[in-house]
């Protein structure tokens, strides 16, 4: 992979930052996770604006404007779609995997697996090829890219105030999509009792998640839910939540992330959606739930804590709000 850091494009083995930079000393710098669908980028500005205010939330004065950044992320895709095409990659991930070998360059050489279903990519293909060919093809198992968009305060040894130059790191990746089984029978969740420092700003200091994950992953779970002391649910690890109740949907409206995929349900979601607080007893009346991310979409919760939501199945609203969804994205690709 092509990686962008400090205003160089530079092999990922080149891509190196200081020991004394202060996004490795202290957690100090924010940062955004965005992704292709089709191979552009979802959302850029809306992400690259999200990263200035956590920025503001910890203090750190950006010197590049937002659109420089954007074109920046822009650029890292173009340059990673041309690596991607001739290079040559082998991934593996839960049960889904990745292909790509530059042994025949004249032919259908990609091949992605996901849950038996193949898609191809034609070597040297360009990017805007692809994606118009794949645009009416398999929604869920066309290449995309996640990018990882890091920015820390920069070197000053162990002085925590001043830095000269922030740092600044683009790193895109292939996401290797979810089995299906993911978004067709649901997944289960636990709650942990633990809050985020700052929970409106993304910063780089994510060890609530990094815990409540070790936490999750003992259980089998796919995602854990904070709950604060008082025993109000907040955000996911790395998602928001979305409970059903009564044939509207309820969301927390503070204390958490200002998800770039919740307010995307918030716009196109059929059903009418209630920001208030949620407390954790009311998973038991709850008839339906789902998780919100950009990496993973809109994802069914059917169990939380060992106890079934609901019937314990994707609910016929969760599937609407996923339809509306996917139909969003289709169209603003049009
Ligand atoms: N996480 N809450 C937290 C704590 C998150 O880290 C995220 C995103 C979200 C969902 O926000 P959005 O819809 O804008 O992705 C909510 C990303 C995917 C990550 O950390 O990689």
């Amino acid at each position: 992979m092509i990686v962008f850091l400090n205003g160089q494009f530079v092999s990922e083995s080149d891509a190196k930052i200081s020991v004394f930079d202060h996004g490795f000393l202290y957690g100090d710098g924010v940062y955004e996770t965005l992704r292709t669908y089709y191979g552009c980028i979802w959302q850029a500005e809306v992400h690259v604006k999200r990263l200035f205010q956590s920025a503001r939330f910890i203090g750190l004065k950006l010197p590049w404007t937002q659109k420089k950044i954007v074109a920046w992320l822009r650029e890292s895709i173009d340059r990673n779609c041309e690596v991607f095409s001739g290079e040559s990659l082998h991934l593996q991930s839960k049960g889904c995997f990745l292909e790509v070998s530059q042994t025949h360059c004249d032919e259908q050489i990609t091949q992605i697996h996901c849950d038996e279903q193949v898609a191809q990519v034609n070597c040297g293909e360009s990017h805007n090829t692809v994606k118009n060919r794949l645009k009416n093809g398999v929604f869920s198992n066309f290449p995309e890219f996640r990018i990882r968009l890091t920015v820390s305060r920069g070197v000053n040894h162990f002085d925590f105030l001043e830095t000269k130059h922030p740092t600044i790191c683009i790193a895109p990746e292939l996401i290797l999509h979810e089995p299906s089984a993911v978004y067709e029978k649901g997944v289960s969740a636990i709650t942990f009792p633990i809050q985020r420092f700052l929970p409106e700003a993304k910063s780089l200091n994510y060890l609530p998640s990094v815990l409540a994950r070790q936490a999750m992953v003992r259980e089998g779970a796919y995602e854990a839910f904070f709950v604060n002391p008082l025993g109000f649910v907040s955000e996911g690890t790395i998602s928001n939540i979305f409970l059903v109740i009564d044939g509207t949907l309820v969301t927390p409206k503070d204390g958490m992330l200002p998800g770039i995929t919740r307010d995307t349900v918030l716009k196109v979601s059929p059903f009418p959606v209630f920001e208030r607080k949620i407390l954790r007893s009311e998973f038991a009346n709850a008839d339906e739930c789902f998780l919100t991310s950009t990496v993973k979409g809109i994802v069914p919760i059917v169990e939380v804590d060992g106890k079934k939501i609901g019937h314990g199945t994707v609910g016929k609203m969760t599937q609407s709000v996923i339809s509306a969804f996917e139909e969003y994205i289709k169209k603003s690709h049009d």
